[in-house]
């Protein structure tokens, strides 16, 4: 029913941009999902409270030490449950696409473990960790962001999440798409004016409108999601009309 996110993270404080704002804000106000932090920083013993330490085999950059790391981990699992999924997030992982967050809003408890520097300790991932996840071929600073990308999209498939009557079934890509344009007021802006199919009220010629805009953008901008994805007759009509 609702879902429970766990992060570890060094900066907490950035989960303000999902707690504090927007449809996150709501689904959290509304109980539809919880999210709770753990800091490997509160799990250090010595007097700097270090969190970082070196790489065998030398070179730059430094690895999240391992103990901190691991009591953080183990806290979230004794408040979430053992049966929580433990998500790391690098470059490393499986892909996101609008699919794998499908998959991913059918779990109950979910832990991101967001790393900091050079990443974590190899065995780490291998006894700990269930899934390790992309947001994208780049380098991010941090795991932060990326398991703020993952929760945010995974949020709004929840239902209630939306709100209205508005559904995330209609969201771009959810039908595997590029989204049609979007216009409101006023009917003429720069001297363009806005499609007269719009203004029409005949909504099943607007919904036919879109239909065919989302699918001739797809074309035209990413046609290798059209690839593998089966047209139906209606499509098929349009693309063609
Ligand atoms: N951490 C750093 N870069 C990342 C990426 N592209 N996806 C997920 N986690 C990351």
């Amino acid at each position: 029913e609702s879902l429970t996110v766990g992060v570890i993270t060094l900066f907490p404080e950035m989960f303000t941009a999902i707690s504090d704002s927007g449809i996150t804000r709501r689904a959290l106000q509304q109980g539809i999902f919880k999210l709770q932090w753990w800091n490997p920083r509160d799990y250090t013993e010595d007097k700097h409270r270090t969190v970082d330490d070196r790489p065998y085999g030398g070179g730059p950059g430094m690895v999240m030490k391992v103990e901190p790391l691991r009591k953080a981990l183990q806290a979230a699992k004794q408040a979430m449950g053992d049966d929580s999924k433990v998500i790391y997030l690098s470059p490393q992982g499986r892909q996101l696409d609008q699919q794998g967050v499908v998959e991913l809003a059918a779990n109950n408890k979910l832990i991101f473990i967001a790393g900091r520097y050079e990443g974590i300790d190899e065995r780490l991932i291998e006894a700990e960790i269930d899934e390790e996840w992309s947001i994208g071929d780049y380098v991010l600073s941090g795991g932060e962001l990326a398991a703020m990308v993952m929760i945010d999209a995974v949020v709004r498939q929840l239902p209630g999440a939306l709100g209205h009557e508005q559904s995330a079934k209609e969201d771009s890509f959810a039908e595997g798409l590029l989204d049609c344009p979007h216009y409101t007021r006023p009917e003429v802006l720069a001297g363009k004016t806005v499609p007269e199919v719009l203004l029409s009220g005949d909504h099943s010629k607007i919904r036919r409108w879109r239909l065919k805009q989302a699918l001739g953008r797809t074309w035209q901008r990413r046609p290798e999601l059209l690839e593998q994805r089966p047209l139906s007759q209606e499509e098929q009509d349009l693309l063609a009309s």
